[in-house]
This record gives C-alpha cells, structure tokens and sequence, in this order.
C-alpha cells in the first residue's frame, strides 16, 4: 500500500458568501483568531503526514502563495526588536522549500475540475484532499483519522457527519449499504452517494465534510466526467462512479466541523477557536457571557 504523502487543496472560490470582506482578501487568508484559516488546514494535513501541498488558485489568490513564502524584511524586524517567540512561531509554520505546488484552475468549472487541475502534480500516487472552507476541530486532526482507517482498510476514504435533514441539499450526501450501520471503527460501507439532493431524494443524512483520501484513478474518471449539480463538474459524481471500480469507505470521525465559507460558520470557527486559544481563551470566554446578558 502506498503511503499518501500529498494533499490538493482547492482554493481558487471566489467567497461570494462573506463578501466584501472576500474582495481583496482570499477567502482563506480570514483570521481565525490570530492565523488565517488556511493555517489550520496545513496544520491538520501535516499531523497526518503530509509533506507535499498542491494548492489549486485562481486569480486574486497571491496572497496565499506569499504566505507561505519567507518574508525577509518582517523577521529581519523582529529579531532586532528581540521578538523571537514570534519569530520562532513564523520560522516554524514556514514551509520546506519545494514541498509546494500551485497549479492554477483558469476557470470555475467546479470542484471535480478543480482536483484534475492538480494531476500533473499528483501523478500515479493517491493523495488526500481538503477542503479549506472547512475547519475541522478535534483532538486527533481528522485527515491523520482517516489515514489510521486507511492503514487498516486501504482504497479511498471519505470523512462524514450526521447533519440536520433540512440541510443535506446543501452537501454531498452518501448512501450507506443495507441501511446505515456503522462499525465500531467509525467506517462505513456505501452503495452510492449523490451531491446536494433535494430533501426529499438524499439517501441519508451524512454529508460528506470535504476531507478525502483518493486513488489516483479519480483523476482519469474526473477528466471525461460531465457537467452535474449546479452545471459544475462535481467530485461526488466522480467519485460515485469509482466506487463501483475500488474500495471505498466513509469514516464518521470524531470531532467538529465549521463552514468558515459563510458568515455563521465563520462566526462560529472564530468563536470556537478563541475560548480554546492559550493567550485569550479565558478572555474570550468572559465577554461571550457578557455579551448573552
Ligand atoms: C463541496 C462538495 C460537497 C461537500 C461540501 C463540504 O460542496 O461538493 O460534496 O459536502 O463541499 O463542505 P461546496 O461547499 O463546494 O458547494
């Protein structure tokens, strides 16, 4: 089994969801608390092993790639002014030189399309996916869940989580085999799975949360994968079809999700994120009371 040591990272959306505030800034450089969203997302991907980071961009997307990228002047600044916890923080997040790649999506085709914009990169291995509209709090990072289960079960993997059922039409939604029966491991066998369902059709209420360990077959199925929900090539659909080729699994992991894409699940990430921070939790916590009163 080959180990999955790359992960593609879709960040080419516009945020039309939290605009303005996403017309200068990409959606994913938010602060959550002191550091952008994307931050976390690393963070997660590299507890999990990862080493290498495909990020697929879109225009006004800069900002990212100079993130990540050294920046002489600011540490420079701070070690004269002998500010080196904050140094020594950025020295740390600041990536290997080559262990990124950016590949750009020129167009917004969709999610599926996006993924295949990254397959020169990606090449014979499987990789991880994640989505960086989504946070994902939990004690274990969700991707190194996955790759335990993967260890065990190989093939693909796809994390899941109940929602509301007023909601499923706004997701991918899986359908569990022979009704929906979870084994102690959290993994779960599926006969299908179909994205953003109206109420009514969605074969259950598990959504999946945009984390996904793929076999590099994915990338030929998505290049002949037609238009679907929304007229946007979907990864789901892809997906479908794979799952009737190789091993597929969905894995209920523990922990909580946060859809920084709109305002409420922002509001919501910043507020989870601030009352566990180690500087301004306590802090937090006291003006969140004040502030019910
Ligand atoms: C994407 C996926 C969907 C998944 C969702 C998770 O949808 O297509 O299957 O459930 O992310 O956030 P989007 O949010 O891009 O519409």
């Amino acid at each position: 089994m080959k180990k999955i040591r790359k992960a593609v990272l879709p960040v080419a959306g516009f945020g039309t969801r939290v605009l303005p505030a996403t017309k200068t800034i990409p959606k994913e450089m938010l602060p959550i608390v002191d550091r952008p969203a994307l931050q976390y997302v690393v963070d997660e991907a590299r507890e999990a092993g990862i080493e290498h980071f495909v990020f697929v961009t879109g225009r006004n997307k800069g900002a990212i790639e100079d993130y990540f990228d050294r920046a002489y002047e600011l540490e420079y600044s701070l070690r004269e002014r002998g500010k080196t916890e904050i140094y020594d923080e950025l020295d740390a997040a600041t990536p290997e030189a080559g262990t990124m790649s950016f590949v750009r999506q020129q167009s917004a085709k969709g999610l599926g399309h996006a993924i295949w914009c990254a397959r020169d990169v990606i090449g014979n291995d499987p990789f991880a996916i994640l989505l960086p509209d989504v946070l994902v709090k939990s004690e274990k990072s969700c991707l190194a869940q996955m790759i335990e289960a993967y260890e065990k079960v190989g093939g693909n993997i796809i994390a899941v989580d109940a929602v509301p059922e007023e909601n499923v039409s706004s997701y991918g939604v899986i359908a569990p085999k022979a009704g929906r029966q979870t084994r102690s491991d959290g993994l779960i066998e599926m006969s299908g799975m179909v994205e953003k369902p109206k109420r009514k059709d969605a074969p259950s209420n598990l959504k999946i949360t945009g984390r996904y360990l793929l076999q590099p077959r994915i990338m030929e199925l998505l290049s002949d994968q037609a238009a679907g929900a929304g007229g946007e090539i979907q990864l789901t659909d892809a997906m479908a079809r794979l799952m009737r080729e190789q091993d597929f699994h969905a894995l209920e992991y523990q922990g909580q999700d946060y859809d920084c894409g709109s305002k409420l699940g922002y509001f919501e990430a910043v507020m989870a994120y601030a009352v566990d921070h180690s500087e301004i939790g306590e802090g937090a916590r006291a003006l969140i009371k004040s502030h019910m009163r």
